[in-house]
């Protein structure tokens, strides 16, 4: 080898090496639970801010077009699992706290994978794909620590929940550090608790570890049965200007979920591992803007809310911020699943996995790196027998038959509240929330790139309803590219497309995993009969 030669490999394999052999990225997953699409102020709502959100995305990249199942069961299985929740049964209904049945112990989860490759895993928050047997809980399926709730929800200051079929038993406190059923924070909010206990895993982390957090709020889903929207009152009174007393409690329990982000922000820098960290922010579903669990949340201009096919139940925005991201504040339009983060984080960590039957697709390239174009792609929304409905989108078309609730939701529910409270910054409270300042060293926030980002999030439809879509008289097709509110049914003008729809709706019917549901609310796991708490009840080798 000439000197040139030698010089040359030591300069760059050593240079290669260094660059190829980072610290294991850590991960910080902040899940939303039940927040409307639109309510997050950087999409353009004036009648509350999220700060630390909107400093997330305009520092980071914004997937404006992020596919999630409409329910929390189905979609937080298709995030651990990166499949399509037809292809792990999860595809009918949530896991009401006493029925027997939960996500498929054969299936492998993100964080078991992470655990396998050096990282420290926590779970804090919400669970919700099973706990009526102990190795269904979160312990058992890879996380190194839980604080939080098996179940779809609890109250935010007393931590219980009683049954989906509420007369049959009697209201049990589901919150635990561990196995262990924790008493010492009742009374205590719950957002706030979550955001104190990821700190704590923040602070207390070894940072020769890999660090995947995945933090699962409570907020902005429903409480209590009695008193459903809760939280502090002085928080509530913030938001005195907005008339409508259910959204002013709504917008203070985000305003404190938005707070609780940016302590985490705050926290990472504190600790000096921001540079090190990717953060994922979404929300698991759409908002039930009306109906059972109401929040009040608003996903207009999307047609539909919660549980049903429409884009207010399924589509919503992600936000990632990573210092490797080259585009600060980007709109990405590329059509994204849930299922993507499962290959996506993995890739980003350079972990190895063997898991080939995934749904999702790897997009962290693109995530980094905005200036691709964007492919079509094929998202099985719904697909549940037993209900009766199915939605999917392939490229441009989004196929519809049958929907939720007798189609009492199937319009335009909710609105961009106009209230403002007449005096706030906007970008002022964006640049200098926790979140801005955490950030700031990397990029400077404006007025102007704050007003690109809402003009780019802007969905523009037309006013009036073209041809109407019945989805229970016959299936609908919308061009969702051109028509992202189904405001158009062309269904008769593209029979062929519809034929097509039809036989792949049969298709994945066909290959679909059995619904692990089962129709039994079972009265053993009434929590009168477990010192009124919410706890496993069936036996390890029985299902
Ligand atoms: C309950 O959680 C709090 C807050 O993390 C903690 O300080 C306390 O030790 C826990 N109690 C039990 C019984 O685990
Ligand atoms: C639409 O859904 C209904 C109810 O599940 C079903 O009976 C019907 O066969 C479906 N129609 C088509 C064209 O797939
Ligand atoms: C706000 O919206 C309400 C209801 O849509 C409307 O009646 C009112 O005029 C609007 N106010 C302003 C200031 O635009
Ligand atoms: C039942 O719960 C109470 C607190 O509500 C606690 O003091 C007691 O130790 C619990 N009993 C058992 C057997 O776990």
């Amino acid at each position: 080898m000439s000197f040139l030669g030698k010089w040359l490999f030591i300069c760059c394999v050593v240079n290669v090496y260094t660059q190829d052999a980072p610290r294991k990225p850590n991960i910080v997953v902040i899940m939303a639970d039940d927040m409307g699409s639109y309510d997050m102020s950087f999409g353009g709502m004036n009648q509350f801010y999220t700060p630390n959100i909107d400093a997330m995305a305009a520092h980071g990249t914004i997937m404006n077009h992020h596919y999630t199942p409409n329910l929390c069961t189905p979609s937080r299985a298709a995030f651990l699992t990166g499949k399509d929740p037809m292809n792990t049964g999860m595809q009918h209904f949530v896991i009401p706290n006493e029925e027997p049945w939960g996500l498929s112990l054969k299936e492998t989860l993100m964080p078991q994978l992470f655990q396998a490759n050096g990282y420290k895993t926590h779970l804090v928050g919400k669970w919700h794909l099973g706990f009526f047997q102990k190795d269904h809980t979160p312990l058992n399926r890879g996380f190194d620590t839980h604080f939080g709730y098996y179940g779809g929800y609890i109250s935010y200051f007393t931590h219980s929940c009683d049954c989906f079929e509420a007369q049959s038993c009697t209201l049990g406190v589901d919150f635990r550090s561990g196995f262990e059923t924790n008493l010492t924070v009742n009374g205590k909010y719950a957002t706030d608790l979550f955001t104190n206990e990821a700190i704590r895993r923040i602070e207390e982390h070894d940072t020769k570890d890999g660090l995947f957090l995945l933090i699962s709020h409570l907020a902005a889903h429903t409480g209590s049965e009695t008193d459903p929207l809760e939280a502090p009152p002085e928080i509530i009174e913030k938001f005195n200007y907005i008339k409508d007393e259910n959204r002013r409690k709504y917008a203070a329990m985000v305003f404190q979920l938005d707070q609780g982000i940016g302590q985490v922000f705050s926290s990472l820098e504190k600790k000096g591992i921001l540079d090190n960290t990717i953060v994922l922010f979404y929300s698991d579903n759409g908002a039930p803007t009306q109906g059972m669990f109401s929040n009040t949340g608003s996903n207009y201009p999307l047609k539909g809310i919660k549980e049903t096919p429409w884009e207010g139940g399924i589509r919503g925005n992600a936000i990632v911020w990573s210092k490797q991201i080259r585009k600060p504040g980007n709109v990405m339009d590329q059509v994204m699943s849930v299922t993507d983060w499962f290959p996506t984080l993995l890739k980003a960590a350079n972990i190895d996995h063997q898991i080939n039957n995934l749904d999702g697709i790897n997009l962290w390239d693109r995530i980094v790196d905005n200036n691709k174009v964007n492919f079509g792609r094929r998202i099985v929304h719904v697909l549940d027998a037993e209900f009766g409905y199915s939605s999917i989108r392939e490229d441009n078309w989004k196929y519809i038959n049958g929907s939720r609730y007798d189609g009492l939701y199937d319009h335009w529910v909710g609105s961009i509240g106009n209230e403002t409270d007449g005096y706030t910054d906007y970008t002022a409270v964006v640049k200098y929330s926790k979140t801005g300042m955490a950030l700031s060293k990397y990029n400077t926030i404006t007025k102007h790139s704050l007003n690109t980002i809402r003009s780019q999030m802007k969905i523009q439809c037309p006013d009036r309803v073209g041809t109407p879509c019945n989805a229970f008289e016959k299936p609908c097709l919308f061009d969702i590219d051109a028509d992202p509110c189904e405001k158009n049914n062309l269904a008769d003008i593209y029979p062929t497309v519809m034929s097509y729809f039809e036989g792949l709706v049969a298709y994945e019917h066909w290959k679909a995993v059995p619904a692990a549901r089962v129709h039994f609310g079972d009265p053993l796991s009434n929590p009168a009969l477990h010192n009124n708490t919410w706890t496993w009840w069936v036996g390890n080798n029985s299902i």
